[in-house]
């Protein structure tokens, strides 16, 4: 089980209401996709449902399988299941790459690895997304291409292995092979009753991972909700032509 459950979540960063009364049931086992334009609130609330402690929560409540998580601190969330790729992924002079996904990973509870199983797995997902084993030992997402960190963030998915999957635009900046190896990736982890969360602003990644629904925000709260036959009328007519 892992049903996300938003309910009437309003929420403010810096005096600025980012979602209105925003509602969404991801049921276990589901895709969505979220678009929607510039500023309209998709990254607030990828970073609220984390946990980042810059989005204000004035009303409303985030469960998740049934419990509020509103009073737990991103690390508790995470060690829950729940992961977030970030849109603008940090960098982190000092931290290697194995370290710290092996860090993570030995921070929840169920988390004790060997250093051989910890390599044999990391290595098999490395490979699964085309990357140079070379990486592990480099700080992390420093001086990494923006196509890098964006694999670099798909690799800590696959190790960690969350039961509630956030993707911000995971697939900016990549390129059309990397697209389809990082779908994959996703695709890989589907099916095991995980629920998933994908924003993007473009049709191709929703080719490869297939979403159960489409909705779009706009403003701060969901304004269409539909199949990919929405995402079509989408790019077509953009968001003031969209058919309902
Ligand atoms: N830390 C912050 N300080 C000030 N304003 C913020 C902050 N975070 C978000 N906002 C504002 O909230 C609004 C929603 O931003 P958000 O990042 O959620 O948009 P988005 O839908 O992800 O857009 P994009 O498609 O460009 O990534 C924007 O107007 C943004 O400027
Ligand atoms: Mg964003």
């Amino acid at each position: 089980m892992s049903v996300l459950d938003i309910r009437k979540l309003t929420v403010s960063v810096e005096s600025k209401t980012v979602l209105c009364e925003f509602s969404l049931i991801i049921p276990s086992g589901e895709v969505h996709a979220l678009m929607g334009p510039n500023g309209a609130g998709k990254s607030s609330l990828a970073n609220t449902i984390a946990g980042h402690p810059h989005y204000k929560i004035e009303s409303g409540d985030i469960l998740f399988d049934g419990k509020s998580v509103i009073g737990l601190s991103p690390d508790e969330r995470a060690r829950l299941g729940i992961f977030l790729s970030f849109q603008h992924p940090a960098e982190l002079s000092g931290v290697s790459v194995a370290n710290f996904i092996r860090a993570a990973i030995q921070a929840r509870s169920d988390g004790h690895i060997s250093a051989t199983e910890f390599y044999k797995q990391l290595y098999e997902c490395m490979d699964l997304l085309h990357m140079d084993r070379s990486f592990t030992s480099r700080s992390m997402n420093v001086g990494f291409s923006g196509g890098e960190k964006k694999r670099f963030e798909i690799l800590q998915m696959l190790m960690l292995r969350p039961t509630c999957i956030l993707l911000d635009e995971i697939d900016s900046g990549l390129d059309i092979d990397a697209l389809k190896i990082v779908a994959e990736g996703f695709n890989s982890l589907r099916g095991g009753g995980i629920s998933a969360l994908v924003i993007t602003h473009y049709g191709r990644l929703l080719r490869h991972i297939v979403p159960d629904v489409v909705h779009i925000i706009e403003n701060g709260r969901i304004t269409r909700s539909g199949d990919l036959e929405l995402v079509d009328s989408l790019e077509e007519g953009g968001y003031q032509n969209v058919k309902t």
